[in-house]
């Protein structure tokens, strides 16, 4: 019979394994749901047994939803940049270059140029200790609890021949599957979209709660090792045995003599790339030995022993078949091209977004045109032009619509935005529904019910508004078609839980215009209860930091209507919360107000992060780089050098952690 610990360690140990089975080496032993099983087991006896916690444990691979403002890094070795080019010419001209610098046999590694965003991850005696964005390529922020949820990062690296230190730099990419119903998913929120998976992946690994992060699923791709120890003075070496430590390396690097090796790989790859899952943009090529790259140095921003080649964005020839108009929640129309299916850069292309009315103008569109699709950089498709010489007679030509798509309303274009709005909002199905779908997503009130549920519920006439549902009864969803009783229970279950939801949540869930979830966030901490929101003047809420005046002007409009103060007041009478919790309350004072601090080095009393947390809870601001604008720097141990050099020689105030507690009076 196992102990408890020798259970945790040994499911550990296995799911580790399989981890690297299914995500280094692409050939998994066991099923997902066995997988999951193991999880799920280690996950309930980590949380009876917290005393064996384990910060490289896979079961933290699920996120956890601590709010972290993210802690300044320094690199320990700079993170550059590479130089573009974008013809077999320039290539040519590096190649050459290299070759007279070298004075003798070189070889060139080419890879792929992976489109994500570049990571550093410090391993110390095999475990993963760090993960840090790029940054400035000096100081960059510390994500590690969200890349600890990236599967095919390793926490802890196999083998007996791993240095103490090592650093292994990459691309946190996300696949083109999860960014193609992320975006749907935002589309469905009217949530702004992604533009492509690179602003997606970085977007991500800058999320506070890791949970959201764990669940867009990212990868990664290692493509350089650092430190004092490592395994070869070949690049290409070292990066299969990084391979065999566990970190994911691509399959797709060749070591190359010549010029023509090098680019019979740029075209083999510039199209072989569009069935990969993830994103490229092109090709790094590198110098193979770490002597030779020793030896031709950086510029100030570029490595001399490595550039980067482009492949040109892709553009496809097709045709439109169709434009539709689509309402959403808000009331805000959006024309969306329907095209001839057509395939571009791995995914067929059905669809195209056409923006506004001054884009289809612009565009002289019309019905069966050839149109060209482009996704410049990997963005999400639009048509950038017609092929006027392949009219063949000519389609009707293409006008915005007059009327709502749903309940034929006139629309309305406000003076200063290109958009069109229905203005039936208290009478347009699809807003109102759109409304109570938004009202009860995860992120806002978290109510298990569906689209279609909720449409029944509206055609039956049980529930025109958020309110309605507090006001559903068992007795009117048992008599639904198909509805058995357990799902009548845990519809109603989930509606109560959703009162205890916190106030920042209510409010994004309320929908005001240009109110999402961070949004909500600030205006919480700022009016901590709705009475005092709704009582905010436009000074007020304008000078809250990132509310603008379309946001505040939003805010204001909507405390200005009648229903929507009844729906405030009815939820209110409901039991939801509008007003921040008292413990939410109590930790905040204006003590530090209008105060720009830098924290630097390592403290003894309380994390970083809890200092952070300090600094936004009594009002000040907390900044990542030394500027004449700072008030002070809370420093502890081992300050940075680069910092303390400039504090000096801007005169700004440097204090200790005690001195710190006590001017917040905490004690
Ligand atoms: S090497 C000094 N290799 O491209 C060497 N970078 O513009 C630094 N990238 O910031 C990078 N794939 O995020 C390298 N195979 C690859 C890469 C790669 C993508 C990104 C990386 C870097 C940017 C350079």
């Amino acid at each position: 019979m196992q102990t408890p610990k020798e259970r945790i360690e040994w499911l550990r140990e296995q799911l580790h394994q399989h981890n690297y089975n299914y995500y280094v080496l692409s050939q998994p032993t066991i099923s997902d749901a066995e997988f999951d099983r193991m999880m799920r087991e280690l996950m309930d006896l980590e949380a009876k047994y917290p005393e064996y916690y384990d910060p490289t444990s896979p079961s933290l691979r699920v996120g956890s939803d601590v709010n972290k403002n993210f802690t300044q890094v320094e690199h320990r070795y700079p993170m550059l940049s590479l130089q573009n080019t974008y013809s077999e010419g320039e290539v040519a001209d590096f190649y050459n270059r290299v070759k007279k610098a070298l004075n003798g046999d070189f070889e060139i590694v080419c890879e792929l140029k992976f489109d994500g965003t570049s990571i550093s991850l410090i391993y110390e005696h095999k475990r993963l200790v760090r993960a840090v964005t790029r940054g400035d390529g000096k100081v960059g922020d510390d994500v590690t609890d969200n890349v600890r949820t990236i599967r095919s990062v390793p926490l802890i690296l196999r083998g007996d021949d791993v240095p103490d230190y090592i650093e292994a730099r990459g691309e946190v990419l996300m696949p083109w599957k999860v960014f193609e119903q992320l975006n749907k998913e935002r589309e469905e929120q009217e949530e702004p979209l992604f533009a492509n998976p690179r602003n997606a992946a970085s977007g991500t690994l800058k999320l506070q709660d890791s949970r959201v992060v764990a669940s867009r699923k990212l990868d990664s791709y290692i493509y350089y090792l650092l430190g004092e120890e490592l395994p070869s003075d070949s690049h290409y070496e070292n990066l299969q045995v990084a391979r065999r430590w566990g970190l994911r390396v691509s399959d797709a690097m060749k070591k190359c003599k010549t010029l023509d090796e090098i680019f019979e790989y740029l075209k083999y790859w510039d199209t072989e790339r569009k069935k990969l899952p993830i994103a490229t943009d092109g090709v790094v090529l590198k110098v193979d030995s770490l002597v030779q790259q020793r030896n031709l140095g950086n510029t100030s921003k570029f490595p001399r022993w490595a550039i980067a080649y482009k492949f040109n964005a892709e553009k496809a020839l097709t045709r439109l078949i169709s434009v539709s108009f689509q309402v959403g929640r808000t009331g805000a129309v959006t024309p969306v091209a329907n095209l001839e299916p057509v395939l571009l850069s791995g995914t067929t292309v059905k669809r195209a977004s056409l923006y506004n009315e001054d884009a289809i103008n612009a565009l002289d569109l019309h019905i069966g045109d050839m149109v060209y699709v482009e996704k410049g950089g990997e963005i999400i498709p639009k048509i950038t032009g017609v092929d006027k010489n392949a009219r063949t007679g000519i389609g009707e030509k293409i006008r915005f619509t007059e009327k709502c798509p749903d309940c034929g309303a006139q629309l309305v274009r406000n003076e200063d935005e290109a958009a069109y709005y229905c203005p039936n909002s208290e009478g347009c199905p699809t807003q109102i529904k759109g409304r109570i779908e938004h009202f009860v997503t995860r992120k806002a009130m978290n109510i298990a019910i569906g689209p279609e549920t909720i449409s029944l519920l509206y055609d039956k006439g049980l529930v025109k508004d958020p309110a309605d549902l507090y006001e559903l009864k068992f007795e009117d969803l048992i008599h639904l078609e198909r509805w058995a009783e357990t799902s009548a229970r845990n519809l109603l279950a989930s509606i109560e839980k959703s009162k205890s939801v916190p106030y920042e949540r209510v409010l994004y869930a309320l929908g005001i215009r240009y109110v999402g979830e961070t949004v909500a966030q600030k205006l919480a901490q700022a009016f901590p209860s709705i009475d005092l929101l709704a009582q905010a003047t436009f000074e007020q809420l304008t000078s809250v930091e990132e509310i603008g005046d379309r946001i505040a002007r939003s805010v204001i409009d909507s405390f200005a209507n009648p229903k929507f103060v009844d729906l405030v007041d009815r939820l209110r009478r409901h039991g939801l919360q509008f007003s921040l919790t008292e413990e939410a309350l109590a930790a905040k004072t204006d003590k530090l107000k209008g105060k720009n601090i830098v924290i630097s080095g390592t403290f003894e009393l309380h994390s970083r992060d809890e200092y952070k947390a300090m600094i936004l809870q009594n009002g000040g601001k907390n900044n990542g780089s030394v500027s004449k604008n700072t008030d002070f720097i809370l420093a502890g141990e081992n300050m940075g050098p680069a910092k303390l050099e400039k504090a000096k020689k801007l005169g700004v105030k440097i204090i200790d952690e005690k001195t710190f507690l006590s001017m917040i009076g905490h004690t």
